[in-house]
């Protein structure tokens, strides 16, 4: 079973929780940039407005050949409770037919107001959702 594991990572938490999964299930690994870059004012504005509408940002061409992997693990940060932009667009970068897990890094928050229309979004690529997780990376903020 071939794994990838392909992520977006503003501050570096989610890259962090990438690499943790990359080990334990001797995946691959693979970051995500957007084609503009963001600062953390473009993060918040219009960063959250993105997530909350599911828009889809340009991204810099992945280094790996998604088709070849069975299994894709993606993973983001949340933003306002929804997946950080880059999530969609590595959505629409899934070929159909593969088992994809999500993990989503959040503060004191998850995903759970968005979490239903994320798995659906997934299964509309035709990929079956083997896993879906919220990470909470600092915990002692909510
Ligand atoms: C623009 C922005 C919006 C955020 N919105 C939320 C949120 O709604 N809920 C939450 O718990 N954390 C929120 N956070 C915190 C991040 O989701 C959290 O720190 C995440 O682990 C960061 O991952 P990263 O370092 O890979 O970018 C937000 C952070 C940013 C920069």
């Amino acid at each position: 079973m071939k794994t990838l594991v392909i992520y977006y990572s503003f501050s570096g938490k989610t890259r962090g929780e990438a690499k943790r999964r990359a080990e334990k299930y001797d995946g691959e690994l693979c970051e995500i940039f957007e084609a503009k870059k963001r600062n953390i004012i473009t993060a918040f504005i219009p960063g959250c407005t993105q997530a909350m509408k599911r828009k889809v940002p340009v991204i810099r061409r992945p280094g790996a050949d998604i088709g070849g992997y069975d299994r894709i693990y993606i993973g983001a940060p949340v933003w306002a409770g929804f997946p950080a932009p880059a999530f969609n667009a590595m959505v629409n970068l899934l070929p159909s037919g593969k088992e994809v897990g999500v993990f989503l890094t959040s503060g004191g928050g998850d995903s759970s107001k968005s979490a239903e229309g994320t798995k659906q979004m997934i299964e509309q690529r035709g990929c079956t959702l083997i896993e879906y997780i919220d990470v909470i990376t600092e915990p002692n903020k909510s």
